[in-house]
């Protein structure tokens, strides 16, 4: 017989006496010293635990980004502005965020679609890097730029492959991101044309992968393409993004990323590309990666029911604060996140259960089916894999519920 599928363990808090540790206390005393829920705790040990790992297996000299739209709490911002190379953002507000930091501009490159002339301007006048999404932004930045300093340019490729496995394809067929491979005769014509500069090249193929071979295979696809870019259109490239995509595990059977695997594939792709391109920078941008697994939701129980024989357990939080592990962010077929009573994590009496928060909407559900340790109203439960695409991704004002807070931890404060 096949075995269930479970979650992978949790290793990256310790379990004392079976009970979840969060920036060194458990969730009873965050609770006694006045912790109220919801909420989202993030802990920074476990940020720079795996930023540690990662660089030691990543070849030393690749510049390690960090993408914002992750998660743009302000002090983690400013906790990763420490730890990472440079920025990825999305948007003027985090461009603000960003430039609050020690990263230095031109460490900071602003991809997405969308971008508004307003937004375009302040990141001219910023002089960070902007990744252009399309022929039509190139213009507009054209005659933004007009009276400015000479903006910093990476064309945004929408290549002819994806990343195999990922969560979310971000390249490989029509897509609003990037400009498609075929179409890039005009755009360097039209850079050439108003005189700008493109020293750079951005390849986004897709997002939350857990095969390495996968990410390997993309980023070896991503230099050939640069490659043959380079010399097609004599292109002098200060940089290349290669984007990241890198996953964490959400779902029952899902095993980590094998990291030191892709460190030393992506080590030998980089040495055969800086042998041909030696002054060329290249960069990750990681967002989940680096913030996901040090994110916890919690959320209380309100009420407890039956109907129909399924047990339901009914809390003060839900889709509201975390759309994610709703599974309304982007999952074709819901499954649960993680969800463990943080008094008994592993061991005690089980029970199955439907977790749901308290919106007038089935789609407000946290797990479903859901095995877990036996918790009674007032208790409090918690989502992990939570640092990422949580509380900024959720549509926090549906039903005027209460926000959920979030709390930064850095015990080095203490
Ligand atoms: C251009 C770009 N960079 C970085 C990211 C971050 O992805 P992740 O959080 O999966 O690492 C995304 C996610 O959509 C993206 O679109």
């Amino acid at each position: 017989m096949s075995e269930i599928p479970t979650h992978s363990a949790i290793t990256q808090f310790p379990i004392i006496d079976d009970q979840l540790v969060i920036g060194g206390k458990s969730v009873t005393e965050h609770l006694e010293q006045g912790l109220s829920t919801p909420c989202y705790l993030y802990d920074a040990a476990v940020i720079a635990n795996t930023i540690r790992t990662l660089r030691k297996h990543l070849p030393e000299d690749i510049k390690l980004h960090y993408a914002l739209k992750a998660n743009p709490h302000a002090q983690l911002v400013q906790f990763m502005a420490q730890h990472v190379d440079g920025f990825d953002i999305a948007s003027q507000g985090e461009l603000q965020l960003a430039l609050k930091t020690n990263i230095n501009p031109q460490d900071i490159s602003f991809a997405g679609p969308g971008k508004r002339d307003e937004e375009l301007l302040a990141a001219i006048e910023a002089g960070i890097r902007i990744n252009v999404e399309s022929l039509g932004e190139l213009n507009r930045i054209a005659s933004l730029a007009e009276d400015h300093q000479p903006p910093r340019l990476s064309i945004r490729i929408n290549p002819d492959f994806d990343l195999k496995g990922s969560g979310m394809a971000m390249g490989g067929s029509a897509k609003p991101f990037g400009i498609d491979k075929e179409q890039l005769d005009d755009v360097f014509r039209t850079a050439h044309e108003h005189k700008l500069v493109i020293d750079g090249l951005h390849i986004y193929a897709g997002s939350q992968c857990l095969d390495a071979q996968a990410i390997i295979d993309a980023q070896k696809a991503s230099l050939d393409l640069a490659l043959e870019l380079i010399d097609t259109f004599n292109l002098c490239l200060s940089e290349i993004n290669l984007g990241g995509g890198f996953g964490i595990p959400y779902f029952p059977g899902e095993k980590p990323l094998d990291i030191s695997k892709l460190g030393a594939a992506l080590s030998e792709v980089i040495d055969d590309f800086a042998a041909l391109q030696p002054n060329v920078d290249i960069v990750i941008e990681l967002g989940r990666y680096l913030v996901g697994e040090a994110g916890v939701y919690l959320t209380r129980i309100i009420d407890t029911k039956t109907s129909r024989g399924d047990a339901f357990w009914i809390c003060d939080g839900g889709m509201h604060h975390h759309l994610a592990a709703s599974g309304n962010l982007g999952q074709i077929i819901r499954k649960n996140y993680p969800v463990v009573n943080p008094l008994h994590v592993n061991l005690g009496k089980r029970t199955q259960v439907t977790i749901t928060g308290p919106l007038c909407t089935p789609l407000d559900i946290l797990a479903a089916k859901h095995t877990i340790g036996e918790a009674q109203v007032g208790d409090v439960i918690a989502v992990m894999q939570s640092g990422a695409y949580g509380a900024s991704a959720s549509p926090k004002d549906f039903l005027s519920h209460p926000h959920a807070a979030e709390v930064f931890i850095d015990e080095r404060d203490a």
